[in-house]
């Protein structure tokens, strides 16, 4: 295959998808990496090319509410409820599958994820297709989820025909996601919608408690990787002191940390403590510091709530087995 084309082209990328291609696709949580519902050979590719395991099933995006019929068999009263009240949005339903989705998509699941992206660009490529189309994020398995085209375009360059550009995500990082049991919601993994959100919709949720089989591939010890070994405190000071000889760059949030000056490459991720603004950066920046050949990255840890409890629970996969010699 020649170079991966970038373009802003939906006709092109809808063209592209009908025919069985796999595309890079933007929407506003990371960019994923495309087919559409009934090619099994492009299903099938996805897999491949990010090199992930086949038993990790895949999101389906529709372009609208509607358009859930084709893929459940049936929606409980709190599913109905969370997809008035968050979509279009960063919100993930796993729901009983209807027979028609295939299996390669579940992994052999009863049930079925899918969501309706916030987007523009997405929606327009949605109807232009006209059918689900199945998407994860754009990254090799386990490595740093892409924020912008030009991420997806390092990751696959000449392994998929063309990424369509939609500009920085605005979220930043992966969608909540929420199944059910006896219509009450369990969340499987945390996004920027809150736990809190989501019991105010459904009085009832539960936090999905893990185990030694992941559900959801947020799940797995180990994911949202640098290959730059990466640690993260609520104490960075102490870190920058202790790690002074060493070229490190610097992931903050809120004022300035003692020790600042002795960093190779900082990144402020919200100079006003804002939690959604550091989503929004935050895989942006360690791509960008992942890129300066540094020694360590040091993250400051956020409030563990909300938005913050998701960020937390990526950078605890990015750390996850590393070592500092
Ligand atoms: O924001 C997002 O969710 C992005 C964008 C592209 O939509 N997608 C994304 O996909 O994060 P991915 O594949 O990286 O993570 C979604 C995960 C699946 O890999 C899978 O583990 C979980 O959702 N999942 C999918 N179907 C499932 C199912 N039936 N039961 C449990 N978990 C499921
Ligand atoms: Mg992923």
């Amino acid at each position: 295959m020649r170079g991966t084309i970038v373009t802003k082209d939906i006709a092109a990328a809808s063209a592209a998808l009908q025919s069985g291609e796999v595309i890079g696709m933007p929407t506003e949580t990371v960019y994923g990496l495309a087919a559409v519902i009934d090619s099994h050979e492009a299903l099938t590719r996805i897999f491949d090319i990010k090199k992930r395991p086949r038993n990790n099933p895949l999101i389906l995006h529709i372009s609208d509410v509607m358009q859930l019929d084709e893929v459940a068999a049936s929606i409980p009263e709190a599913a109905s409820a969370l997809a008035s009240a968050f979509w279009p949005g960063p919100l993930t339903l796993l729901l009983k599958k209807h027979p028609s989705v295939p299996g390669i998509i579940t992994a052999g699941l009863e049930t079925v994820a899918v969501r309706v992206p916030n987007h523009p660009v997405t929606i327009e490529l949605l109807k232009a297709v006209g059918k689900p189309v199945a998407a994860p994020s754009a990254n090799p398995f386990g490595s740093i989820s892409p924020t912008e085209a030009s991420h997806v375009h390092k990751y696959f360059n000449g392994q998929i025909p063309l990424i369509l550009d939609g500009g920085s995500c605005a979220v930043g990082i992966e969608s909540t996601i929420v199944g059910f049991e006896n219509n009450i919601a369990v969340i499987h993994r945390h996004g920027t919608i809150s736990e809190a959100q989501i019991t105010a919709v459904c009085e009832t949720t539960k936090v999905h408690s893990g185990g030694a089989k992941p559900v959801a591939p947020g799940m797995y010890p180990r994911h949202y990787a640098p290959k730059t070994p990466l640690i993260f405190s609520n104490d960075v000071s102490e870190l920058l002191q202790k790690f002074s000889d060493r070229k490190v760059g610097l992931l903050y949030y809120g004022e300035k940390p003692a020790g600042i000056e002795s960093c190779t490459v900082t990144c402020s991720l919200s100079k006003t403590s804002d939690l959604n603004e550091a989503a929004a950066n935050l895989y942006t920046s360690l791509h960008r510091l992942d890129a300066c050949w540094l020694d360590l990255i040091i993250v400051q840890k956020f409030p563990d709530d909300g938005v913050g409890r998701a960020l937390n629970d990526k950078l605890k996969r990015a750390n996850y087995g590393t070592i500092i010699t």
